[in-house]
């Protein structure tokens, strides 16, 4: 039966270049769960697009002396590019600064008025008297009333992840001018967040199957009880509002609008396809699902807020997974794009070529603890993993039955060996299947790989290139065995390495679901050229 499945990726803020820990922390994950998903048959929609909105482009914007827009199509043009070069299948990325997002945000924010979710309410803000505004988000900085962490940001902390109020900021200080800022009174739309406590505690009681790191972290989250929040901020960049009751200069916070980019992208993908309703079947479907992408600093925003939103506006389907993946370190430390920490996507670009650093990421994909990778050890999974155990496996085959037969041989008088070898394959292709519907990816790669590691033990028990001089028939049987393995083993890995295994699929035809067929015999075997290229390590800048 075939599932409408929501592939939801964070949007990336396009206020700067991402580095790889945003790629091996929340796209790369996205785009082979969804490659996977295809495979398997189901009705796949992947969306997200730049997160265009809010303080994270303000402030960079400032620093540089431009307007807004010119920050956002700079990084939104990289981005582009970026996920062009390594391959990624969206079915849209969009941004966040559409006409749609807008009226679809407008949209949400009047249906949950009318449901009494919001409210108005008079607050004191930070303000900074010299440069004459308030101080939202990160305009603002101080030390986390939860961690201690001394540079934490008016709405988040970088170091424990609580999302944070401004004023419990201690030692706070204002990023435009340093000066210590003064309390305002300004008044701003809330949306009642403490409305959902409860329905959030029921739906979290059936979530066993989630990470324990998230499912903890939104646990105790809802012990302490969700907290209204103000949802409109005293900025000129931002979403305008569908009521005028605050007056000018107030838009839509980010990051109220930020998640509502999923449905609007469902929508606009919709349009696209001209069939204005085709967003239906993912968001009013109980039998869809819909999986997160996320970085863990992600969490409440996914889990709590934005399920909050979904119920205050209607009927429309909740997360069903948040895989939401630890960090990426680099030398000990949290990549950071504002911090100028670990290799952008470009440096990762430039160094390697795409399917092999898909590949050292996907196999160091930090999704219970934190991980470190650094140049050195995706240069040696590279050429000591994929180049090693299946680059070369695949390229030794095809050469040897390019050579002595030029097609697929017959396979005639199987052996228990033989056979044990297929049967191996296929049952790590149904494990590896298995381990992709709990999103294992990891897990789903290293047991793709074992596959392939059974192939070349096989291979150097069976030595058919001893054999062809000796026994040609049994050689021809083993090589073709040994496609047959590889055939298998392809389908585990496609969803990591979408270039080669394009090529493959030049020599063995498309994939056909998750499973796998003998290589029909008489199968034109042209000669191969090598699927990787091994990285010439000291030529790499080891830094
Ligand atoms: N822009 C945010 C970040 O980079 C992620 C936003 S995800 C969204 O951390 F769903 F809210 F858009
Ligand atoms: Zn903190």
């Amino acid at each position: 039966m075939s599932v409408p499945v929501l592939v939801a990726v964070a949007w990336p803020y396009a206020s700067g270049s991402r580095h790889l820990g945003h790629l091996a922390g929340a796209y790369l994950p996205a785009d082979v769960f969804a490659r996977q998903q295809r495979i398997v048959g189901n009705e796949v929609l992947m969306v997200s697009g730049s997160d265009v909105h809010g303080t994270p482009i303000t402030v960079r914007a400032d620093a540089e002396g431009v307007t807004p827009s010119v920050i956002v199509d700079r990084y939104h043009n990289e981005f582009v590019r970026q996920w062009e070069e390594l391959g990624f299948s969206w079915d849209l990325f969009t941004t966040t600064g559409t006409e749609n997002h807008a009226r679809v945000t407008q949209e949400m924010f009047l249906a949950q008025l009318q449901n009494g979710h919001i409210d108005r309410r008079v607050s004191e803000q930070y303000y900074d008297a010299t440069a004459d505004r308030f101080l939202p988000d990160r305009y603002i900085e101080g030390t986390c009333p939860h961690c201690g962490y001394t540079e934490a940001r008016g709405d988040q902390c970088d170091d424990c992840g609580q999302t944070l109020d401004a004023l419990d900021l201690g030692d706070p200080r204002s990023k435009i001018s340093g000066a210590v800022p003064e309390r305002r009174e300004t008044e701003h739309f809330y949306f009642r967040y403490s409305d959902f406590t409860e329905q959030l505690a029921e739906i979290y009681k059936d979530k066993s199957h989630w990470r324990p790191h998230v499912l903890n972290f939104v646990l105790g989250y809802i012990r302490e009880g969700l907290l209204d929040r103000a949802i409109t901020r005293d900025i000129e960049w931002g979403i305008e509002l569908p009521v005028d009751d605050l007056g000018p200069g107030k838009r839509i916070y980010v990051w109220y609008d930020a998640v509502i980019g999923y449905l609007s992208a469902s929508k606009e993908w919709s349009a696209q396809q001209g069939d204005d309703e085709a967003w239906r079947h993912w968001w009013e479907n109980d039998d869809s699902r819909h999986v997160y992408f996320i970085g863990k600093d992600n969490i409440p925003f996914h889990c709590l807020f934005w399920p909050a939103q979904l119920i205050g506006a209607g009927n429309l389907h909740l997360p069903d997974d948040v895989p939401a993946n630890q960090y990426v370190t680099f030398k000990g430390g949290k990549a950071s794009a504002s911090r100028g920490v670990g290799l952008t996507i470009d440096e990762g670009l430039a160094l390697f070529e795409p399917d092999g650093l898909r590949y050292a990421l996907a196999a160091n994909f930090p999704e219970q603890a934190d991980t470190e990778v650094s140049i050195e050890s995706i240069a040696r999974r590279i050429n000591e993993e994929l180049v090693a155990t299946w680059g070369n496996l695949v390229n030794r085959v095809l050469s040897m039955l390019h050579n002595n037969h030029g097609v697929q041989p017959p396979s005639e008088d199987r052996t228990a060996e033989d056979q044990a070898l297929l049967d191996t394959v296929e049952e790590t292709l149904a494990v590896c299947g298995q381990l992709f519907e709990r999103v294992e990816l990891r897990g789903a790669l290293r047991t793709a790989m074992a596959g392939a590691q059974a192939i070349n033990t096989y291979l150097n028990a069976t030595e058919p290139w001893k054999l062809a001089k000796s026994d040609a028939q049994r050689s021809a049987t083993v090589l073709a065995t040994a496609l047959d393995a590889i055939n298998c083993i392809r389908v585990g890995l496609a969803p990591f390495l979408p270039f080669s295994s394009a090529r493959l699929d030049e020599i063995l035809g498309p994939l056909d679901g998750w499973s796998t067929r003998p290589v029909p015999p008489g199968t034109e075997i042209p000669k191969p050229t090598p699927l990787f290229t091994k990285v010439d390590i000291d030529a790499i800048q080891v830094s």
